[in-house]
């Protein structure tokens, strides 16, 4: 066994407040529109990657299955590895090995944290010490919202025309006083990833347009807002883009929501009415995310839980970045500029 470099990196999982949904026309995989999140803490993924001369193929173990050499998962990891070797300047082929301590298959964001841990291991394991913003830059490429995930606290994406793509930090954890309710409604996979979901609304919707127009307004003010420590105007405005991001893409037939999910977002309005800070937002799956006060969260969870077709909550708080917790490299060190990084 010849071990060239190893590294263990730890990710969290990130939930957007203002919506990224649609990509730009070309390459790189830079959204469409800017988006605004918040990383969490309480659900993380673990990855190691070891370089081996000694390996022919890269090998991918996600929550201790090895994966086939055909399987999506496996060739986007490959793909994020051959952009590091170019960076690095080395040929080695890598063992992954990753784990989520929450539930893959149900469509809980694990890619965003997934890619974030990769990028972040599999530079260091091959030698390379990048900065924050060009981990990131890796991590877009692979998945976008996996970009967010690299930074703590609430953290913003750029997207749109003349936009470069980068992800930076907004706020701290500490910003808003928030914690996210997740309402499990299955424990099975999705049926649309988002990558086909949103290629999909934005050949055939025929509100696309609208979305481009909205989502950057949405995206301003949210931020002004968080800045400003306004909970309420997040929350609304969080609210608005996952239903205006829905509206555009079930116009292309493309429908994530169930009747659970529906379900826990009127019990969401029927809390805001009965004067509880709780709002809700819907990812690319049938999840109903509640963003809620934290002095209301208990108040929350016993009337989310209570809701028809809600399995369970899983109760997540703002949290930290991507970080290393183990590396070791024998890789020559390759110093390269943030140009060179560039695949
Ligand atoms: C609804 O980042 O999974 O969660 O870049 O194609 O991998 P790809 O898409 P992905 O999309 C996330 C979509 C979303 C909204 C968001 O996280 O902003």
């Amino acid at each position: 066994m010849k071990r060239i470099g190893e590294a263990t990196s730890i990710a969290h999982p990130n939930i957007a407040l203002a919506k990224y949904w649609g990509k730009r026309a070309q390459a790189g995989n830079v959204p469409a529109v800017p988006s605004l999140s918040v990383t969490l803490a309480g659900m993380s993924t673990t990855t190691e990657v070891v370089f081996d001369e000694h390996l022919d193929h890269d090998e991918l173990v996600l929550n201790g299955v090895a994966l086939a050499a055909s399987a999506r998962p496996h060739q986007r990891a490959v793909e994020l590895l051959d952009r590091v070797r170019a960076s690095a300047r080395i040929k080695a082929r890598a063992r992954i090995t990753s784990t989520n301590d929450f539930p893959t298959a149900s469509g809980l964001a694990s890619s965003a944290s997934g890619f974030a841990a990769l990028a972040l291991a599999a530079t260091r394991a091959a030698g390379l010490d990048l900065p924050p913003t060009e981990i990131a830059d890796l991590a877009r490429r692979s998945s976008a919202s996996a970009a967010r995930s690299v930074f703590g606290g609430f953290v913003e994406l750029d997207g749109g025309e003349g936009a470069s793509g980068e992800a930076r930090p907004v706020a701290p954890a500490t910003a808003l006083d928030l914690r996210i309710l997740v309402c499990v409604t299955t424990e099975s996979a999705k049926t649309t990833s988002s990558t086909d979901g949103m290629a999909l609304t934005q050949s055939t919707s025929p509100y696309w347009d609208a979305w481009l127009a909205d989502a950057p307004r949405v995206h301003r003010t949210m931020r002004y807002a968080l800045l400003a420590g306004d909970f309420a105007r997040v929350g609304e405005l969080a609210e608005h883009s996952a239903l205006a991001m829905h509206a555009c893409a079930m116009a292309a037939g493309v429908v994530y929501v169930t009747g659970a999910t529906l379900a826990a977002l009127a019990e969401v309005r029927a809390m805001r009415a009965d004067g509880l800070s709780a709002f809700g937002t819907i990812d690319a799956g049938p999840h109903l995310k509640c963003i809620v006060r934290a002095a209301d969260v208990a108040a929350a969870r016993t009337r989310l839980a209570a809701v028809p077709g809600v399995l369970r909550t899983i109760e997540a708080a703002p949290g930290d970045g991507a970080r290393l917790v183990e590396t070791r490299s024998t890789a020559p060190r390759v110093a390269v500029t943030s140009e060179e990084a560039r695949p």
